[in-house]
Protein backbone atom coordinates (compact mmCIF):
# COMPACT_ATOMS: atom_id res chain seq x y z
CA UNK A 1 0.00 0.00 0.00
CA UNK A 2 1.31 3.59 -1.14
CA UNK A 3 0.20 6.28 0.62
CA UNK A 4 0.16 9.25 -2.02
CA UNK A 5 -0.38 12.56 0.02
CA UNK A 6 -0.23 13.71 3.59
CA UNK A 7 -3.59 13.30 4.91
CA UNK A 8 -3.94 17.05 5.71
CA UNK A 9 -3.97 18.08 2.43
CA UNK A 10 -6.87 15.20 1.47
CA UNK A 11 -9.77 16.27 1.96
CA UNK A 12 -13.05 14.10 2.39
CA UNK A 13 -16.41 15.55 1.55
CA UNK A 14 -19.71 14.82 1.77
CA UNK A 15 -22.28 16.33 -0.88
CA UNK A 16 -25.60 16.70 -0.32
CA UNK A 17 -27.17 13.91 -2.65
CA UNK A 18 -24.51 11.63 0.01
CA UNK A 19 -22.24 11.16 -2.30
CA UNK A 20 -18.47 10.59 -0.49
CA UNK A 21 -15.77 12.97 -2.49
CA UNK A 22 -11.95 13.73 -2.08
CA UNK A 23 -10.58 16.46 -2.71
CA UNK A 24 -6.63 17.04 -2.67
CA UNK A 25 -3.75 19.06 -4.40
CA UNK A 26 -2.65 17.70 -7.82
CA UNK A 27 1.11 16.07 -8.62
CA UNK A 28 2.95 15.62 -11.55
CA UNK A 29 1.76 11.89 -11.53
CA UNK A 30 -1.80 13.48 -12.10
CA UNK A 31 -1.20 15.12 -15.52
CA UNK A 32 -2.95 11.70 -17.48
CA UNK A 33 -6.27 12.06 -15.89
CA UNK A 34 -6.17 16.19 -15.24
CA UNK A 35 -6.00 16.19 -19.21
CA UNK A 36 -8.42 13.68 -19.70
CA UNK A 37 -11.08 15.68 -17.24
CA UNK A 38 -10.26 18.37 -19.69
CA UNK A 39 -10.98 16.18 -22.64
CA UNK A 40 -14.13 15.31 -21.58
CA UNK A 41 -15.26 18.18 -20.71
CA UNK A 42 -17.97 20.13 -23.05
CA UNK A 43 -16.35 22.22 -25.36
CA UNK A 44 -18.76 25.06 -23.92
CA UNK A 45 -17.69 24.16 -20.37
CA UNK A 46 -13.43 24.27 -21.74
CA UNK A 47 -14.33 27.62 -23.22
CA UNK A 48 -15.89 29.09 -20.02
CA UNK A 49 -13.50 27.46 -17.96
CA UNK A 50 -10.33 29.17 -20.13
CA UNK A 51 -12.08 32.00 -21.79
CA UNK A 52 -11.04 29.72 -25.56
CA UNK A 53 -11.31 27.01 -27.84
CA UNK A 54 -8.90 25.01 -26.21
CA UNK A 55 -9.36 20.91 -26.24
CA UNK A 56 -6.56 20.23 -23.50
CA UNK A 57 -4.01 21.40 -21.80
CA UNK A 58 -0.55 22.89 -23.54
CA UNK A 59 2.31 21.11 -21.71
CA UNK A 60 3.33 24.14 -19.79
CA UNK A 61 -0.14 24.74 -18.42
CA UNK A 62 -0.07 20.83 -17.63
CA UNK A 63 3.29 20.81 -15.80
CA UNK A 64 2.42 24.17 -13.98
CA UNK A 65 -1.09 22.93 -13.06
CA UNK A 66 0.25 19.42 -11.77
CA UNK A 67 3.37 21.08 -10.04
CA UNK A 68 2.89 20.43 -6.06
CA UNK A 69 5.80 22.62 -4.60
CA UNK A 70 4.66 26.27 -6.64
CA UNK A 71 4.25 28.10 -3.57
CA UNK A 72 0.62 29.78 -3.33
CA UNK A 73 -0.81 27.73 -5.73
CA UNK A 74 -2.04 24.80 -6.49
CA UNK A 75 -4.99 22.54 -8.89
CA UNK A 76 -7.44 20.93 -6.06
CA UNK A 77 -8.78 17.51 -7.85
CA UNK A 78 -11.93 16.17 -6.55
CA UNK A 79 -12.69 12.61 -7.29
CA UNK A 80 -15.46 10.30 -6.81
CA UNK A 81 -14.76 7.95 -4.00
CA UNK A 82 -15.04 4.61 -5.72
CA UNK A 83 -13.16 1.61 -5.68
CA UNK A 84 -11.43 3.07 -8.75
CA UNK A 85 -11.32 7.05 -8.10
CA UNK A 86 -12.55 9.27 -10.91
CA UNK A 87 -11.99 12.84 -11.83
CA UNK A 88 -14.99 14.98 -11.33
CA UNK A 89 -13.83 18.32 -10.46
CA UNK A 90 -10.70 20.69 -9.84
CA UNK A 91 -10.43 24.21 -9.00
CA UNK A 92 -7.07 26.11 -9.44
CA UNK A 93 -5.95 28.80 -6.79
CA UNK A 94 -2.81 31.19 -7.32
CA UNK A 95 -2.34 33.82 -5.00
CA UNK A 96 -1.36 37.28 -6.26
CA UNK A 97 -0.67 39.79 -3.52
CA UNK A 98 -1.00 39.48 0.86
CA UNK A 99 -4.34 40.34 0.06
CA UNK A 100 -5.91 38.83 -2.93
CA UNK A 101 -6.05 34.85 -4.11
CA UNK A 102 -7.63 34.21 -7.32
CA UNK A 103 -9.08 31.15 -8.43
CA UNK A 104 -10.98 29.47 -11.58
CA UNK A 105 -13.47 26.15 -11.20
CA UNK A 106 -14.65 23.67 -13.38
CA UNK A 107 -17.34 20.71 -12.90
CA UNK A 108 -17.61 17.27 -14.87
CA UNK A 109 -20.66 17.89 -16.62
CA UNK A 110 -22.84 15.03 -15.69
CA UNK A 111 -22.12 15.91 -12.33
CA UNK A 112 -23.69 19.50 -12.50
CA UNK A 113 -26.37 20.51 -9.59
CA UNK A 114 -24.91 17.94 -7.18
CA UNK A 115 -23.60 20.59 -5.08
CA UNK A 116 -20.28 19.79 -5.87
CA UNK A 117 -19.28 23.15 -7.11
CA UNK A 118 -20.47 24.87 -4.07
CA UNK A 119 -18.47 22.02 -1.92
CA UNK A 120 -15.53 22.40 -4.20
CA UNK A 121 -15.14 25.94 -3.78
CA UNK A 122 -15.98 26.38 0.44
CA UNK A 123 -13.22 24.23 0.68
CA UNK A 124 -10.76 25.93 -1.93
CA UNK A 125 -11.38 28.70 0.46
CA UNK A 126 -10.71 26.67 3.88
CA UNK A 127 -7.71 26.37 2.32
CA UNK A 128 -6.82 29.63 0.75
CA UNK A 129 -8.16 31.25 4.13
CA UNK A 130 -5.43 29.04 5.82
CA UNK A 131 -2.89 30.87 3.54
CA UNK A 132 -3.63 34.16 5.60
CA UNK A 133 -5.19 35.64 2.34
CA UNK A 134 -8.02 37.47 3.06
CA UNK A 135 -9.95 38.00 -0.43
CA UNK A 136 -10.53 35.11 -2.90
CA UNK A 137 -11.20 36.74 -6.56
CA UNK A 138 -12.04 35.44 -10.01
CA UNK A 139 -12.72 36.30 -13.52
CA UNK A 140 -15.26 35.23 -15.67
CA UNK A 141 -16.58 35.64 -19.20
CA UNK A 142 -19.39 38.06 -18.78
CA UNK A 143 -21.50 35.54 -21.09
CA UNK A 144 -21.03 32.99 -18.75
CA UNK A 145 -24.48 33.27 -16.75
CA UNK A 146 -24.33 29.89 -15.31
CA UNK A 147 -20.56 30.91 -13.32
CA UNK A 148 -22.25 34.15 -12.07
CA UNK A 149 -25.64 33.08 -10.97
CA UNK A 150 -23.19 30.43 -9.05
CA UNK A 151 -20.92 32.93 -7.34
CA UNK A 152 -24.14 35.09 -6.43
CA UNK A 153 -25.45 32.01 -4.27
CA UNK A 154 -21.85 31.31 -3.38
CA UNK A 155 -21.34 34.93 -1.99
CA UNK A 156 -19.37 36.88 -4.34
CA UNK A 157 -20.12 40.15 -5.24
CA UNK A 158 -18.96 41.84 -8.27
CA UNK A 159 -15.75 44.23 -8.15
CA UNK A 160 -16.36 47.95 -9.36
CA UNK A 161 -13.88 47.44 -12.53
CA UNK A 162 -12.95 44.19 -14.33
CA UNK A 163 -9.60 44.52 -16.55
CA UNK A 164 -11.12 43.33 -19.73
CA UNK A 165 -14.46 44.29 -20.65
CA UNK A 166 -15.10 40.34 -21.77
CA UNK A 167 -14.94 39.70 -18.06
CA UNK A 168 -16.18 40.14 -14.92
CA UNK A 169 -14.38 40.39 -11.58
CA UNK A 170 -16.26 38.70 -8.71
CA UNK A 171 -14.76 39.18 -5.45
CA UNK A 172 -15.44 36.81 -1.68
CA UNK A 173 -14.10 38.57 1.40
CA UNK A 174 -13.12 35.45 3.49
CA UNK A 175 -11.43 36.11 6.11
CA UNK A 176 -14.52 35.41 8.39
CA UNK A 177 -15.08 31.95 8.51
CA UNK A 178 -17.84 30.63 6.68
CA UNK A 179 -21.15 30.76 9.09
CA UNK A 180 -21.92 27.23 10.68
CA UNK A 181 -19.44 25.45 8.06
CA UNK A 182 -15.97 25.67 9.95
CA UNK A 183 -13.46 23.86 8.16
CA UNK A 184 -13.38 20.97 10.11
CA UNK A 185 -16.97 20.29 9.66
CA UNK A 186 -16.51 20.26 5.99
CA UNK A 187 -13.25 18.41 5.61
CA UNK A 188 -12.40 15.13 7.90
CA UNK A 189 -8.56 14.50 7.12
CA UNK A 190 -8.39 11.17 5.91
CA UNK A 191 -5.69 9.26 3.92
CA UNK A 192 -5.78 8.51 0.40
CA UNK A 193 -4.26 5.52 -0.67
CA UNK A 194 -3.47 3.21 -3.57
CA UNK A 195 -2.75 -0.93 -3.64
C1 LIG B 1 -20.22 26.91 -12.58
C2 LIG B 1 -20.03 25.46 -12.11
C3 LIG B 1 -18.67 25.30 -11.46
C4 LIG B 1 -21.13 25.14 -11.07
O1 LIG B 1 -20.90 23.84 -10.54
P1 LIG B 1 -22.10 22.95 -9.93
O2 LIG B 1 -21.49 21.79 -9.24
O3 LIG B 1 -23.10 22.64 -10.98
O4 LIG B 1 -22.74 23.96 -8.88
P2 LIG B 1 -23.66 23.59 -7.62
O5 LIG B 1 -24.44 22.36 -7.91
O6 LIG B 1 -22.81 23.57 -6.39
O7 LIG B 1 -24.62 24.83 -7.57
C5 LIG B 1 -24.63 25.78 -6.51
C6 LIG B 1 -25.69 26.83 -6.75
O8 LIG B 1 -25.39 27.56 -7.95
C7 LIG B 1 -26.47 27.52 -8.85
N1 LIG B 1 -26.02 27.28 -10.21
C8 LIG B 1 -25.03 26.43 -10.60
N2 LIG B 1 -24.96 26.42 -11.95
C9 LIG B 1 -25.94 27.26 -12.39
C10 LIG B 1 -26.37 27.64 -13.69
N3 LIG B 1 -25.80 27.16 -14.82
N4 LIG B 1 -27.40 28.54 -13.79
C11 LIG B 1 -27.99 29.04 -12.67
N5 LIG B 1 -27.64 28.70 -11.41
C12 LIG B 1 -26.61 27.81 -11.29
C13 LIG B 1 -27.26 26.28 -8.44
O9 LIG B 1 -28.63 26.44 -8.78
C14 LIG B 1 -27.07 26.18 -6.96
O10 LIG B 1 -28.02 26.93 -6.27
P3 LIG B 1 -28.80 26.30 -5.01
O11 LIG B 1 -27.72 26.11 -3.97
O12 LIG B 1 -29.81 27.32 -4.67
O13 LIG B 1 -29.35 25.00 -5.49
C15 LIG B 1 -20.19 24.46 -13.30
O14 LIG B 1 -21.40 24.76 -13.97
C16 LIG B 1 -19.06 24.46 -14.31
O15 LIG B 1 -18.09 23.74 -14.16
N6 LIG B 1 -19.17 25.27 -15.41
C17 LIG B 1 -18.19 25.22 -16.52
C18 LIG B 1 -16.85 25.81 -16.18
C19 LIG B 1 -16.97 27.26 -15.81
O16 LIG B 1 -17.79 28.02 -16.32
N7 LIG B 1 -16.10 27.67 -14.89
C20 LIG B 1 -16.01 29.04 -14.44
C21 LIG B 1 -14.68 29.60 -14.84
S1 LIG B 1 -14.14 30.75 -13.61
Amino acid sequence: MTILFAPRLTHTLRLPGGDRVTVRPAYPGDAEILQSYIRRLSATSRYNRFFGPLRELPPAELDRATDADLPGRATLIAEISASKPAMIGEARYAVLSDHACEFAISVADTWRGKGLGSVLVRNLQCRVRDLGIPTLVGDVLRSNEGMLAFARKAGFGIAARSVDPKLVRIVKDISVPQAGRPCEELAVPSLLTAA
